[in-house]
This record gives structure tokens, sequence and C-alpha cells, in this order.
């Protein structure tokens, strides 16, 4: 298979593994309805850190992600922003990717190949990817995915219509001009099944019969003077049958004399990739971030009809567009789906308090639930500190909770799901098959130095488990290593050997 080649493309390829984990912080001010909000969260932060913050609780999860990354059109502002250990990238940081810049397409591959990794991860096996772009990056794009996600994954590209006013002068090329965007569409694997998009088409009109064989004696009456054929009844009861006449939809032929009602045609057809019935960009909120039509979101979504618990992810949230879709979905056709969305505060030194996240992506959503009565809401989380030895050591402590969610994953590749069970007093963080896992732990600096794994610790856990595999967590252990065995204990320390997996 061909592939593409970029600068930095092999200094970026593994990137995504060795971005630490960081804490995703509550900030509760900042909920809406947390009552109502049942899954659905927004997150403050870059989208790099968010992603991979996520994947303790999330990964292979998600059923549909649908993103709207800057498009590099050369004059949206977007910036390269990895912190990346290379000179070259560290050159890029910072500056504006302006439409003459050489590299512009390098930074923008670079800048999605971790992001399309991390997402991957996050995707059920039955899920899908669904990603809004335009000419600038689209060729780009496809090749990438089909490296990423596997070519044999395409599964479409549909186009939208572009809103004549987003067509830009410079764009009025020597051809024709840009009437359509895309939206292309990647499946995570064979198992993604979807419920084809089907188009509302004008009822045809035909003429039937309107008698059916069989005796039923309620259903024979006369009709314009008629009685039913021999063996045969009218299809609906007198009552209907008036009632359709006065419609307009049952008559009698005036050429054959037979009686006939009207039979709607199906009233849908499938839909093909042609989506230009959906204007791509839409005005409703005013707000200046290339807010997306919900119809053509909910479109996406609807592909998983029956999934009406399904869990949408959009990492490149803006206006809020996707929380919005789900909630107006989830009204239309009593769904429980759950959004998560990412947004970044876009902050910069001329701008220190910019919060884009927090005043525009909230903002809508809440103005959304307000104004069309969603019984909907959402929680407010922020990338919080890194889960790192460097982290750790400076005293930067994530709480047990956060911890021991982290742990977890590390250990066994799932996520927690008996979280009540986990108890900071007796360091027990969970069950997983015939092992358990504790983290002896204090979001406490002084006090972790001197935390240890020790004997009186290690008797009350055996006890407590005695058939058991148990794997702790612990800044030290005070134990001989074949006291570990006997008892079938493995230690894994803290903060340098936290990749220990069972
Ligand atoms: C084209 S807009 C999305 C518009 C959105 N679909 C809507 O309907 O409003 C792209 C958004 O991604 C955000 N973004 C870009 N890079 C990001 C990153 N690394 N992390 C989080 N958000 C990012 C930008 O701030 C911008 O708001």
């Amino acid at each position: 298979m061909p592939t593409l080649q970029f600068k930095g493309k092999n200094i970026i390829w593994n990137h995504h593994l060795s971005i630490p984990y960081h804490t995703l912080d509550e900030v509760e001010k900042l909920h809406f309805q947390p009552e109502k909000a049942d899954g659905n969260l927004i997150v403050e932060g870059d989208n790099l850190l968010a992603l991979k913050a996520l994947l303790p609780q999330y990964a292979g999860k998600v059923k549909c992600i649908y993103i709207d990354p800057p498009y590099n059109t050369g004059n949206e502002g977007w910036v390269y922003n990895d912190n990346v250990n290379s000179p070259m990238l560290k050159d890029w940081l910072g500056k504006e990717v302006g439409k003459d810049d050489l590299t512009r397409h390098d930074k923008w591959l670079c800048m999605m190949v971790p992001r399309l990794k991390l997402l991957r991860e996050l995707l059920a096996d039955d899920g899908a990817i669904f990603i809004s772009i335009d000419y600038n990056e689209e060729a780009n794009l496809r090749l990438l995915m089909d490296e990423i996600y596997g070519e044999e994954n395409y599964r479409n590209t549909f186009v939208t219509a572009r809103v004549k006013k987003n067509i830009q002068e410079n764009e009025k090329v020597r051809a024709v001009n840009f009437g359509y965007n895309s939206v292309i569409f990647y499946a995570k694997s064979d198992k993604c099944l979807i419920d084809p998009p089907l188009k509302f088409q004008k009822k045809s009109e035909r003429w039937h019969a309107f008698d059916a064989p069989g005796i039923r004696l309620t259903m024979e009456y006369d009709l314009f003077g008629q009685r039913p054929p021999k063996g045969r009844h009218w299809m609906y009861s007198e009552d209907n049958a008036r009632d359709m006449i006065e419609k307009g939809i049952l008559r009698k032929n005036p050429q054959t004399g037979s009686i006939q009602y009207l039979l709607a045609a199906s009233d849908f057809t499938l839909l093909d990739t042609n989506w230009t019935d959906i204007q791509e960009y839409a005005t409703e909120w005013n707000f200046p971030y290339g807010e997306k039509n919900i119809e053509l979101i909910k479109r996406i979504i609807k592909m998983f009809k029956s999934e009406r618990n399904a869990l949408v992810l959009d990492s490149f949230a803006g206006s809020g567009t996707t929380m919005h879709a789900v909630m107006d979905l989830n009204k239309e056709d009593g769904g429980n789906r759950k959004c998560i969305m990412i947004q970044m505060t876009e902050v910069t030194g001329a701008e220190p308090n910019k919060n884009i996240c927090k005043d525009i992506t909230c903002e809508r959503v809440k103005r959304a639930i307000d104004k069309y009565g969603y019984d909907s809401g959402f929680q407010y989380f922020k990338v919080g500190i890194p889960l790192d030895a460097e982290s750790l050591l400076s005293g930067n402590l994530p709480t047990f909770k956060q911890f021991a969610d982290y742990v977890y994953y590390l250990c066994t590749g799932e996520s927690l799901k008996n979280k009540s069970a986990t108890n900071e007093r007796s360091y027990f963080v969970g069950e997983h098959g015939n092992s358990v896992i504790y983290l002896v732990y204090k979001q406490d600096f002084d006090e972790l130095t001197r935390m240890a794994l020790n004997l009186t610790l290690a008797e009350k856990i055996t006890a407590e488990h005695p058939k058991k595999k148990i794997i702790v967590y612990a800044p030290a252990c005070f134990l001989k290593e074949d006291y570990m065995k006997e008892r079938n204990i493995d230690y894994a320390g803290i903060p340098y050997n936290l990749f220990k997996r069972i």
C-alpha cells in the first residue's frame, strides 16, 4: 500500500505512547444540571492530553466519533503546539500556520497523527469515526487514515453543501468554485454495522383495489352503492372508509367503476453519499467558531440508530454542536446517548483569560438545553496534572481515586468497573479475574515518603483474599521475596515501576 511521507512523521509516529497520563479534575461550579448529566462530559484542555486521560475509563467504549479539526486553510490562526522532544518540531511551536508556510501540511499531519491514534484506541470494535474536512487536507487525511485505521476500514466520503459566503475570493480558482466539503467515514473494523441513512421521498400515488379475500361480515357494507365482490370484504371498517372518502383517498374509479384507495409508497429511500441537502455550516448561535449544522451530526449519529445508548465523542468541540445534536436526537427518539466533548481554552500570552471551552462550548450547550427543553446536563472537567514519576516526585499528587483508576487500567488494560468498592482506608482498588489490586498511597507527600507494603498490611490483605493473586502498588516494600512468592503477592514500586501488568 502506498503511504504518505511528511516531515516529522518518524518523530511523531509513536508520540502518543510517550505522553504521560493526566488526571481529569472535576470543576463542580461549571457543571450544568449535573443530576441530569448521565455521562455527558465537557473536558477543557488540549485534546492530546485529554484523549490520553480518557483512556483508562473509555478505551474501546466509544461508538461514534465525530471530529471537525482545523481545515488548515491558512487563515484560521491555528498553531502547532505539541511539545515533542525534537529540535525541528520545537522550532514549529507557537507559530501560526499560514498559507505560504512550506511545511504547513507536515505540521498539520504531525498534529493529527497522535490524536487519530488515541481516538482509535477509544473506539469500540464496532464503532466508527467521521471527520469533516475540506480540499486543503482531504487527500492527505485519506492516506493517513488508510495507514492508521486500515485501508479496508474506509467506508465512504459524504459531501455537504458549503454556504456561499464561506467561499473566499482566493478559492474562486481557475475552474469551478468549491461548492462542497467532505465528511470521511472509517470503521474501526468490519464488526461495525450501520443503519444506512434514509431520505424522505415524496409519496408516490398508486390506486389499489379496496377489497381483500375472505368473509368478514363487519367489513361488508354499501360503498358507492356497491357491496364487495363475492367471497371478499372491504379492507377497512365503514367508519374508516367514510373518513377516507372525505380525505379523497378512497374513490370509485371513473373509468372501471371499481373501488380503490390511495396507497402511499414507502416514505423513505436509501440515501447515497451526496448530502448536499445539508448545509455544512449553521449560524443559529452566531459564535465565530465554524459552527456545524446539527442536522449533519444527527444524520451521522443516526447511522447507529439501534444503539440508543451510544457514546459519542468530539475532541474538537468548538461551539459544541455535537453535544447539542446528541441531546436533540435523544429528545426526538427517546434515546439515552451520551456525549463527551473536548475543547482547549485557546489561551495565549496576549489573551491570558481566554477560555473557549467555558465561554463558548459550555455556553452554547446550556443555551440549547434552555431553548429546546432538553432533559439533560453535563459535568465539566479540566485536564489536570501528569501522572508520571517527575510530577509525583515534585509533590504534584493526584487524589487516591484518580490514582486508583489509573493503576487499575495500567495493570489490567481495562477500566475499573466497580468504583464504589475502591477504598482509600484499606488501600483496596479492585478485582480482576483471580487478582486483587491494592494501592498504598495518600495525597500527601510527607506521609507518602513513609508509606510501604509491610508485614501487617500483607497479612491483612492475604487473610481477606486467601486464594487470590495480590498486586500491591506502594512507594516501598519491606517484605522478603520468598514471603511474597509464597503468598502470591506482586509488588509494583511507585512512581518508577507503574507499568506492571497482570
Ligand atoms: C473547526 S472548529 C470545530 C467547530 C465545531 N464542530 C462546531 O460546530 O462549532 C475546531 C475547534 O477545535 C479546537 N481545537 C484545535 N486544536 C485543538 C486541540 N489541540 N485541543 C482541543 N481543541 C482544539 C479549536 O479551538 C476549535 O474550536
